[in-house]
């Protein structure tokens, strides 16, 4: 089986490139900055080095948010071909804390309040409000570079001054008390493969470890867990990190990254992330060759703890092939249907829509 990883190439992708060299027959290593993509009339087309990019059973796509909208371009046009980790949809809204925390929120997922308003002067008028301290945060930034720290309301106006001219938007969040550290689950699958506490240096809020904070493994509760898993579910993201904060009341979610290192988990756990990963991709790319685009929906369901309205949901994202004029299905039709030659069947068309059922001999009554 042959595999791809399309990223920035950074440290992390490398270890996860040379990982999956031990499970996948061939794996290689595409940057994103040599993509190209073409939207034409009946069809998207990648292109690599100004070549068609090749078939594969798995294609891991990750990067910043740079380079979102190419993402989200790649993956929307392979989603339903070959394996990938990521939804198209997943790009954009992790990218972007408050477009995850309106995700987050449509699944019950604890998080801190957070506050929203499309002009400087709006802003002003909810910091006029809110308890203090809080903290304004830039939905895009990273490695707590776009985090501030506000005690009163004179400290927040005027870093709105000052962040006013760069036309930049900010959200306002409640400030949770956690000792300056927060807790980073990785989420692969239905797990939590592996987990550790990041604790802010002195005199520093954020607990980011390019920020100075230093990591130290842990273990999760099954709440803690459960909720990072859900988190992933949510957002599509079957290879996460979560990153939450730990409060008294229960754990709050923060953020969740689709392109976490992997230096530092591997690090402050001593857990071989890449080879977890790895396997994983395999794991999935073979069921995904084996049993065609077919998905689980109840099972989905399931782990969001929303019970489905029917035992057994099949649901395949396809195109259908036609000969002629004949509309032919895809072969695992056949093989999720059971359907033999003898069968007699009802047909049902309309405009748009199909169904076909099996009128039931007397051995099935
Ligand atoms: N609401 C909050 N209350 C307290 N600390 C926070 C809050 N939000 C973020 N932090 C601190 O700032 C750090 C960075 O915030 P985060 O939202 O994860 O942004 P980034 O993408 O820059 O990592 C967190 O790891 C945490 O230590
Ligand atoms: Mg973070």
């Amino acid at each position: 089986m042959k595999a791809a990883i399309i990223s920035l190439e950074s440290e992390s992708s490398k270890w996860t490139v040379k990982a999956m060299q031990k499970y996948f027959d061939k794996v290689d290593s595409i940057n994103v900055k040599e993509i190209e993509v073409r939207s034409l009339k009946n069809k998207i087309d990648i292109l690599h080095n100004g070549k068609l990019l090749e078939k594969y059973d798995c294609v891991y796509v990750k990067g910043s948010f740079r380079y979102a909208l190419t993402l989200t371009a790649i993956t929307s046009a392979l989603f339903n071909k070959t394996y990938m980790p990521i939804a198209p949809e997943s790009f954009d809204i992790v990218h972007d804390k408050f477009l995850t925390q309106l995700v987050l929120q449509k699944y019950n997922i604890p998080m801190p309040d957070t506050y929203l308003a499309p002009t400087i002067d709006a802003v002003r008028g909810i910091l006029r409000k809110v308890n203090y301290p809080i903290i304004i945060k830039l939905p895009s930034g990273t490695g707590g570079k776009g985090v501030m720290f506000a005690d009163s309301f004179p400290a927040a106006s005027s870093m709105l001054d000052a962040i006013g001219p760069l036309k930049v938007k900010v959200v306002i969040q409640e400030y949770i008390e956690t000792n300056s550290t927060d807790t980073r689950a990785i989420v692969v699958g239905d797990k939590v493969v592996a987990s550790y506490q990041r604790k802010a240096t002195k005199g520093e809020k954020r607990a980011n470890i390019h920020m100075g904070g230093v990591g130290v493994k842990c273990v999760l509760d099954e709440k803690t867990k459960r909720i990072a898993i859900k988190t992933a579910k949510a957002l599509k993201a079957d290879i996460c990190a979560v990153d939450i904060l730990e409060t008294n009341l229960g754990p709050l979610v923060i953020e969740a990254n689709l392109s976490p290192g992997l230096q530092g988990v591997t690090k402050y756990t001593g857990i071989d992330v890449a080879d977890i990963i790895a396997k994983f991709l395999y794991k999935k790319a073979k069921e995904f060759k084996d049993k065609g685009k077919v998905k689980d929906t109840s099972k989905i369901f399931e782990d969001l703890g929303i019970k489905a309205t029917t035992d057994e949901i099949k649901e395949i994202i396809t195109n259908v092939d036609f000969r002629g004029n004949r509309i032919l299905l895809p072969e695992l039709i056949t093989k999720i249907t059971k359907f033999d030659e003898k069968d007699e069947l009802v047909i049902r068309a309309d405009k748009d829509r199909l169904s076909i059922e099996k009128i039931k001999g007397e051995e099935n009554k």
